[in-house]
């Protein structure tokens, strides 16, 4: 096979390139991988990692694919870790979500003080949810040395200025410097899918500012969503609570600014007091692909053999095992899984 020929080329080295290059790989040789920078660090690396279904209610479609997905997600965990040694922090069953919405089983104060001692309830319900989570900058470190196990072919530090297409197929794709080809692409290029010539797709960024703190004393357990204030935190390696999000609508900026981190510290430390006494040990954002209707983009385009698999918004590492499992399916001309009409790329003609 000539260097430069593969069977599928995929744009993009987060969670859901990745994802759907472990899926074809299955039954494709030669698989590629290009990232403008280093595979997973980006919008996969800033990532919570909440595996949740229960926030993502419209349309019905939407939810479907959310529940696949976490459906799927230990038999993925499981897959991926049968072709590295590196480890990936996955947490089953453990969510407590307070103050909003009824959802899962209602604690009562004993065990909620039980379950997560830090937590300050305030008189507002809180609810146990059958929910996991992953920690992003573990998995994508285990699923990008998976991939190079399986010989998925990695090109790096390299922008994709070009989709190649003639008549209405896909021919391969085009860097600054040089031209692959492939019978297939897959766009997985998350907030940059639109950037690229012949992309026929839509995408924006829309930043999330996060932090993570280092408590003084004891930390969470669980993934804790509140309503009021509106704010999430996740347990981490080392103690580390994360805590997030803003959304932005602040183009490829990804500066994080000390005002926000000291108004996430202290909404969490409204929810988790002794948070108070905790210190900033990080600050970072992300840039999170979204679609003008703010919903995934999944799908055939009009040119033969070429894909798109972006606008997962707050959800890409939730839906990334269900992304790959339907790029296959379709890629194999097999009926897919899930209704993909609401996610086609056509729609924004
Ligand atoms: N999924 C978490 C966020 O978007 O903030």
């Amino acid at each position: 096979v000539p260097t430069h020929s593969f069977d599928a080329f995929i744009i993009g080295g987060g969670i859901i390139g990745i994802s759907v290059a472990l899926e074809l790989r299955r039954t494709l040789r030669n698989v590629a991988v290009i990232d403008r920078s280093q595979p997973g660090r980006e919008a996969s690396y800033a990532a919570a990692g909440m595996l949740n279904v229960i926030d993502v209610t419209e349309p019905p479609q939407f939810s479907s694919f959310a529940r696949l997905s976490a459906q799927l997600y230990p038999a993925y965990i499981d897959d991926i870790r049968s072709s590295t040694s590196f480890h990936i922090d996955f947490q089953r069953d453990a969510a407590l979500s307070i103050g909003g919405e009824a959802r899962g089983e209602r604690l009562d104060e004993t065990e909620v003080a039980n379950l997560e001692p830090v937590l300050a309830t305030g008189g507002q319900p809180v609810y146990r949810i059958v929910e996991d989570w992953v920690d992003p900058r573990t998995l994508m470190p285990a699923a990008i040395d998976c991939a190079k196990h399986r010989e998925i072919h990695f090109v790096t530090g390299s922008e994709v200025t070009e989709v190649v297409m003639q008549r209405d197929s896909v021919q391969g794709i085009k860097t600054e410097r040089t031209t692959y080809a492939a019978g297939l692409v897959i766009n997985c290029a998350g907030a940059w899918s639109e950037r690229i010539r012949g992309a026929h797709t839509r995408s924006r960024p829309v930043k999330g500012q996060m932090v993570s703190l280092l408590p003084a004393g004891e930390s969470i357990r669980h993934v804790i969503r509140a309503k009021d204030p509106d704010v999430y935190m996740l347990p981490r390696q080392g103690g580390l609570v994360a805590v997030g999000a803003t959304v932005e609508e602040a183009g490829f900026d990804k500066s994080a600014d000390p005002d926000t981190a000291r108004s996430l510290h202290a909404a969490a430390a409204k929810v988790v007091p002794s948070l108070a006494q905790a210190r900033i040990h990080q600050t970072w954002s992300g840039l999170r692909p979204a679609s003008p209707d703010d919903l995934p983009v999944i799908g055939p385009t009009a040119v033969r053999g070429y894909f798109i698999a972006g606008g997962h918004y707050r959800n890409g590492i939730l839906l990334a095992p269900a992304t790959g499992h339907v790029i296959a399916q379709l890629v194999a001309g097999d009926e897919c899984t899930l209704d993909l009409a609401p996610f086609s790329p056509q729609r924004f003609k």
